[in-house]
Parts: C-alpha cells; structure tokens; sequence
C-alpha cells in the first residue's frame, strides 16, 4: 500500500524529492502519510498553494498529466503548504440542473485524489460548501466588481457559446471568478497552479483584490500565478482530451477499455501502414508516449520516423504502459472506496483545518468593511 503511494510521489518528482517512509504514520486510518509533526510545525512558514476542481467526472489522462503530477509535486515540497478543494458550488455554473449527480462525482474524485497520492495529512483536503463563509466573502466581492470585468473573461463567453443546447446564462457563471477569487483569498492562497487558459481568471482575481485593499485596506493577498509548463494531453481525436469532447482514457477505465480506446486513437494520416514513415509530432499516440513511456519514448520516435514501427503495434505497447502505470492506482483506489466513511471522514478534517483559516479572513474582511459592529 505505502509503495503504490511512494511511486506515484516519486514519480511526479523524478524521485528528486521522496518521502522519507521511515516517518510514515497513520492518521486517518489506512492512509498512510509520510509526515512527521515537525513538518506541520513549519509549514507554517511555507508558501501557500490552493488549487480547485470542479467535480463534474471522473479523472482522466490530461487532468492527470496537467494537474495531479504538479498536484503531487507541491505536496512533497516542504516549502510549500497545499490547500487541495472540491468546487462542489462552482459545479453549479454550468452543472445546476444535475445536482444527483454531485455526492458521487464529489465522492469519486476525492478518492481519486487519494489513491493517487493526495495526502490529507500534509495536505488540506476540504470541500468548497463546507465553508460558509465562502459565500457571505463572495456576497461581498461581488458588490465592487464590475460587471464589464466579468463579462470581458474570455471562458464566459465560451462557455455559453460552447454549451448553448443548454441554458447557462446565469448570475452565477457571470460571476464565477468571483467565487474563485473567494476560494484563493479566504485562505490566503499565495500561488495558483494554472494553465495558459486561466490566467485571465487569475488576473481578474488580482484586480479584485487590488480594488478591494484599495478601498478598505490593506486585508487580502494578491495571488500569483504558478504557470505549469505541462503540453495539452490530445484525445482519440487529436483534439484537447476533454469529457465534453467524448476523447478521453479515464484514470479509473480497466485494461479492457484502456485497450480498445487507445485503438481508436487517430495516428498521423500518412502513415498507413507500417513501413510508412510516420512524424510522431503530429500523432497523439506519441504525445502519450511521452508522458508515460519514459523508457520506450526515443526508440519509439525513432522507429516511427523509418516506419519500422506500425501504428498497432505502437498502440499496443502504449496500452501496456498504460495499463501497468495505472494499476497500482487502481488497486489502491479499490481498498480505499471499500472503507466505507472515509471520504467523510478526510473531508470532515479538511474543513476542520480550512475552516479558522476562512473565518479569520472574512473577520478581517468584516471589520474592514465596517461590519463587525
Ligand atoms: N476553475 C477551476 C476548474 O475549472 C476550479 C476552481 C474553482 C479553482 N476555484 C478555484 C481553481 C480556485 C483554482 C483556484 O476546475
């Protein structure tokens, strides 16, 4: 068990970084955690990182490339302190009318996140809603930002364009970067991961805050962007691996699944069969290869420009790779869902550490709004 933790740690760091497992204790029962209590103590001084998740699906291979690794990383660097939430109120700006939905999704991803390594001793774990206090601090950044700031965000616009069989021009999606920007000051997030599509949404944030400290005082932290260079994972389609594309391998899918849809893949057209050359550039097989085959990747590339390698055979290997990658996760995440409780349990705890930490900035946002009389 602590091994199938350790090598997905290991992993996202190169092994630069790995929990020294001599430390390793239990808190929460059966979850093991490589943290020693000293190293809760210093956190103290550590940059604060916060990033979110809305949770509308299962985990597939882009958010695990683009979020998770660096996700594991942060957690292992001691100079850094992660607060990790569940955005169950930001699902609600384009999920509203699917809210059956939520306990599961709510529910699978935070196993996911364990599974995967998400320590939520050395990690605060919480849930956005089980902090009230986001939403009266919303209520009140949303009374000083301008509507023109929000309806100039590019992803609003999007959105609704995007998702127009459905009906979402709502108060709330107009005003989700407020709620985001809730969601990293309340704790006082210093640095958000993000990618190149949400740095709009940061900037605004930035000047929310910069408005608001300018108008009652110096209270909120203006965040930083922590740009990940991670390159878009493709799907079977060679578009961005997306749900809503219909493209993408899921972290949970079994070898079954994992083979037939790496076999819908698209390969580079010209090379039809093998002894074609190919150009592993343009192949969204390759790109994959590249994030999980570090061993196979060079003789790959190589034998797909001669043509010596033929896509089936280049597919099959990547599903192998794929297939063994995952398992030890999949296994893990199989002995954590049979614990009954135990997301409960972990969200319970991180809200438990989120929560003085979001009432002692709205207090400060009280008082310097004149409401604390
Ligand atoms: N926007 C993120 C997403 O689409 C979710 C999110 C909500 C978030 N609040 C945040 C991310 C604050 C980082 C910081 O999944």
């Amino acid at each position: 068990m602590r091994c199938a933790v350790s090598r997905w740690v290991a992993r996202a760091c190169d092994g630069r970084c790995l929990p020294d497992l001599d430390r390793a204790r239990v808190i929460i029962p059966g979850i093991v955690t490589s943290l020693a209590q000293s190293d809760l103590d210093s956190a103290a001084h550590a940059t604060r990182v916060l990033t979110g998740y809305r949770p509308t699906g299962p985990l597939h291979l882009g958010h695990w490339a683009g979020n998770v690794e660096n996700m594991l990383a942060l957690q292992a660097d001691p100079a850094r302190e992660c607060f990790f939430f569940i955005a169950d109120w930001h699902m609600l700006t384009t999920h509203y009318d699917r809210t059956d939905e939520l306990p599961g999704f709510v529910e699978g991803l935070v196993l996911d996140w364990l599974a995967a390594g998400i320590d939520p001793e050395r990690s605060v774990v919480y849930r956005q809603s089980d902090l009230p206090e986001v939403a009266e601090m919303a209520l009140l950044l949303g009374m000083i930002t301008p509507l023109g700031w929000l309806e100039r965000v590019p992803s609003f616009k999007e959105r609704l364009r995007d998702m127009d069989e459905r009906d979402i021009a709502n108060l709330g999606l107009l005003g989700y970067p407020v709620l985001q920007t809730v969601d990293i000051t309340i704790v006082g997030g210093e640095l958000v991961p993000v990618g190149e599509d949400q740095v709009a949404h940061l900037e605004l944030s930035r000047e929310i805050v910069r408005r608001f400290n300018r108008l009652y005082g110096d209270v909120l932290v203006e965040p930083q962007p922590l740009l990940s260079a991670t390159p878009l994972v493709p799907g079977s389609d060679g578009r961005k691996m997306s749900k809503s594309f219909d493209n993408a391998i899921g972290v949970r899918d079994d070898e079954d699944t994992i083979r037939a849809k790496v076999r819908s893949f698209v390969t580079d057209p010209q090379k039809v069969r093998r002894g074609d050359p190919g150009r592993p550039e343009i192949c969204p097989i390759f790109a994959l290869h590249e994030r999980f085959s570090p061993d196979d990747v060079d003789r790959v590339e190589a034998t797909c420009r001669t043509g010596e390698l033929g896509c089936v055979d280049c597919k099959t290997l990547l599903a192998d790779h794929l297939v063994s990658a995952f398992a030890p996760f999949r296994e893990r995440r199989a002995e954590l869902a049979a614990r009954p409780g135990l997301v409960a349990d972990v969200l319970a705890a991180g809200a438990e550490r989120a929560r003085p930490v979001a009432r002692a900035t709205l207090e400060a946002v009280r008082r310097a709004m004149h409401f604390d009389g």
